[in-house]
């Protein structure tokens, strides 16, 4: 009978689709990997130290946007939003996976620049979404 409860919650947990208990370390690594030395997210989601270093007690918690075009360009935008932790912008996991496959917003709009349109397959859009998720988001 316990066994038998156990694999009803099971069966549950895995249906409401939480993903987050699921996500393995090598997925997460894959996903921190992806994060730091591919997509270079830190560059503009991770605010600077005094001497111009990214603040990892910070990171990806949202950063000004500290350069600019050198030509003119109709939009930029002047800050980078934080996109740390379980719940980053209100979105769900699901909708994250599609954003960073799609790079399309969940109110279907694409981002406006410097933010890249990000085009990732779905096992790297997955791997990115688990590791920004376990990221700590720091008390503001
Ligand atoms: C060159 C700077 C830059 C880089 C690199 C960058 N971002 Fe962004 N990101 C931005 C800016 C600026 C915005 C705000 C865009 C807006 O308001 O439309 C943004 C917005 C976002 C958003 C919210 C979507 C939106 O448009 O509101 C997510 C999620 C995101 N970035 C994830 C990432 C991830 C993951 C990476 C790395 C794979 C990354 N970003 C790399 C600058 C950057």
């Amino acid at each position: 009978m316990a066994r038998f409860s156990a694999a009803v919650v099971m069966a549950a947990v895995m249906i409401a689709g939480q993903a987050a208990a699921a996500d393995s370390p090598e997925q997460i690594a894959r996903g921190r990997y992806l994060v730091e030395n591919v997509g270079m997210c830190n560059d503009c989601h991770t605010p600077r130290g005094s001497r111009g270093e990214p603040d990892r007690t910070r990171s990806l918690a949202g950063a000004p946007i500290d350069f600019r075009p050198t030509v003119p360009v109709r939009v930029w935008v002047s800050s980078a939003p934080a996109i740390a932790g379980p719940k980053a912008l209100g979105w769900s996991r699901e909708q994250m996976v599609a954003f960073l496959s799609t790079g399309t917003t969940p109110d279907g709009r694409g981002s406006l620049p410097p933010m890249p349109m990000l085009r990732l397959n779905q096992d790297d859009a997955e791997a990115v979404a688990a590791y920004l998720a376990s990221v700590p988001l720091p008390p503001r």
